[in-house]
């Protein structure tokens, strides 16, 4: 545990750099941008642990034959995380465990063989909360955040009637302070037969293009008052050398979503009966006036400390 004189200093720290960093530009947009852009949390990071210390059985996935059984199995097979964190493969200790969910993920993913999910109602929801990732990334950050800073329920809200999506990741600063980084973007349905990064054809109408609008930091709880702080809004550069961040949802039902990336990684989400989970906060409008008014524009980094221009990035998401 982390003492409350160790917790005070890292926030401190994390908001001298929130205050203190101005007027970077920048022409070189990371891959991470890519990630932040295709995917889901903006942040998923933790520091260790299964719920289960046992090693889990390798598992033979042939007498699970129905959807409903399978994701089922996937759900009862994600373990819950400290402070409602994502799991990921890098936090998760057993690696059987990690091949369990993943096998289970594609196994519902042939069982079911979607399509047009790209244009299904079932997309819109506020309260899809990321339970499991591969994602490196995300895996880099799992294990990366300061001392004392922990990742809390990371949602997905998703509004397809308004084109719009947020990655909302809190971190939680003790019982101290919170601070909610925010990734917000557009989404859009992507046009049939195109190719992401990984070469996978969009033959099924699974596919979602996703524009990424910025990132902001809000720091909107200190010692239990919540109000906003102190926010904080990063736009970033374009690259349009990039290949189009996109997202497959591979599998949907109205309880659970399953992405994979530009990259092919791995997303699993469950929707939450939770009305308090707001949607996504922002509109392309909204996004573009704090571009304006002091919106800065860097390189973005996210878990590759040193390929981003951003210091809260740098701060958060640096080796250690
Ligand atoms: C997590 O899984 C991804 C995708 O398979 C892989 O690239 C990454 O190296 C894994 N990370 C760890 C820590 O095993």
């Amino acid at each position: 545990m982390p003492t409350a004189s160790s917790v005070l200093t890292a926030t401190l720290f994390l908001f001298n750099v929130l205050i203190g960093c101005h007027g970077w530009t920048g022409s070189v947009l990371s891959r991470r941008q890519a990630f932040l852009a295709s995917v889901s949390t903006g942040g998923a990071f933790l520091s260790l642990v299964t719920a289960d210390s046992s090693p889990a059985l390798a598992m033979d996935t042939s007498s699970v034959d129905t959807v409903q059984s399978s994701s089922r199995l996937l759900i009862s097979t994600i373990p819950s995380m400290p402070y409602g964190a994502p799991a990921t493969n890098s936090t998760i200790v057993d690696a059987t465990l990690v091949e369990n969910i993943e096998t289970l993920a594609s196994h519902l993913e042939r069982l079911a063989q979607q399509r047009d999910n790209a244009i299904s109602p079932l997309l819109t929801g506020n309260a899809w909360r990321l339970v499991y990732s591969n994602a490196p990334e995300i895996g880099s950050l799992a294990d990366n955040l300061p001392p004392g800073f922990h990742l809390g329920k990371t949602y997905q809200p998703i509004d397809t009637a308004q084109g719009t999506f947020e990655n909302r990741s809190p971190i939680l600063v003790g019982n101290l302070a919170k601070i909610v980084i925010s990734v917000v973007g557009d989404v859009q349905v992507a046009g049939p037969g195109t190719v992401n990064a990984v070469q996978v054809v969009n033959d099924r109408n699974n596919r979602v293009n996703v524009y990424f609008r910025g990132i902001t930091f809000t720091l909107d709880e200190v010692f239990g008052i919540q109000k906003t702080w102190l926010s904080k809004t990063l736009i970033p550069n374009a690259d349009k050398s990039r290949a189009q961040p996109a997202n497959d949802v591979t599998y949907l039902d109205d309880k659970m979503r399953i992405i994979r990336g530009g990259d092919g990684s791995l997303f699993v989400f469950v929707l939450e009966n939770d009305a308090n989970v707001a949607p996504p906060t922002r509109s392309s409008t909204q996004t573009e006036a704090i571009a304006q008014k002091d919106g800065q524009t860097v390189d973005v980094g996210i878990g590759v400390a040193e390929k981003s221009q951003s210091p809260e990035l740098q701060f958060l998401f640096q080796s250690r």
